[in-house]
């Protein structure tokens, strides 16, 4: 088959479980050539070679896979991440997540902070990329994501600035740290999720108990019991009341809530 002829066999086989099937299907052709899309439209009549094992690719994503586990990695932020099935694929807007912990590193001079859920280590490697001086300790209750954490840090040269723990929550750390960043599971039991998430993305990652701030409050309690100075947090867009209710009894000093791209409220940062 010529390029054209697979990008039309490709987008068809996509049509029922993309949105955009002849863009999805340009992407794994140009994974499979390891070219760029461009370059598929420059050379519309050349052959496609091993055809089979890119049907299996193909395949993959029409039972809703993601792509990112398809090709093994995802962008964030400014960096490239190693992912597959076992980790959540980190999303954009926990991008603001990392720009609220920045102004505080910034603005306190913090050299010693924790990560609670770790994922593929996009948090903790940004932060670290970002601010050489500071030391973090990472835990996640996964021992596949920590794996794959594992790797991606060792890819950029930073396993002496990010320690990782396999624990839930930061039960066991003694280390002192002077604040704690977590974009834990939020999501509620009975959610309606696409397939493409529910049927690929570990659980774990995923759903934060029955109403889904559970976890989120276990965290609040934690960071305060271990005199903690600051914590940030992801939250879901309907959580906002719950937790400010719940900060506000506990007496905090202040909350600051902040919204994603699309105006939803996304998370908060408190200090005891
Ligand atoms: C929503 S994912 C976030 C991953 C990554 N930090 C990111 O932003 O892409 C939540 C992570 O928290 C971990 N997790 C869930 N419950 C946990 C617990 N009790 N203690 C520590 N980690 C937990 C999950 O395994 C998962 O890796």
């Amino acid at each position: 088959m010529t390029i054209k002829e697979t990008l039309n066999f490709a987008s068809e086989q996509l049509r029922s479980s993309c949105e955009r099937p002849l863009f999805e299907a340009e992407l794994l052709l140009a994974y499979h050539l390891h070219k760029d899309r461009i370059y598929l439209h420059s050379h519309e009549n050349d052959e496609v070679k091993n055809i089979e094992m890119l049907k299996s690719l193909i395949a993959r994503r029409a039972s809703h896979e993601p792509y990112e586990y398809i090709v093994g990695k995802t962008s964030f932020y400014d960096i490239e991440l190693f992912v597959e099935q076992g980790v959540l694929i980190p999303r954009p807007e926990t991008e603001l997540l990392i720009d609220e912990v920045s102004s505080i590193i910034e603005k306190e001079n913090l050299t010693s902070i924790a990560e609670i859920g770790v994922g593929s280590g996009a948090i903790s490697i940004v932060l670290a990329r970002k601010f050489p001086s500071l030391k973090i300790i990472a835990t996640d209750i996964s021992i596949d994501a920590l794996n794959i954490a594992k790797k991606n840090i060792e890819a950029f040269g930073l396993t002496d600035k990010i320690a990782l723990v396999h624990t839930n929550l930061l039960d066991g750390i003694e280390t002192q740290v002077q604040l704690v960043v977590s974009n834990p599971p939020y999501i509620a039991r009975d959610a309606l999720l696409e397939s493409n998430v529910i049927d690929y993305e570990p659980h774990t990652a995923l759903f934060g108990g029955e109403s889904g701030d559970e976890l989120l409050k276990q965290i609040i309690l934690q960071v305060k019991q271990k005199n903690i100075s600051y914590l940030a947090c992801e939250m879901g867009y309907d959580q906002k009341s719950s937790m400010e209710h719940f900060l506000t009894q506990l007496g905090v000093q202040y909350t600051k809530f902040y919204d994603d791209l699309a105006g939803l409220n996304r998370g908060f940062i408190t200090k005891f």
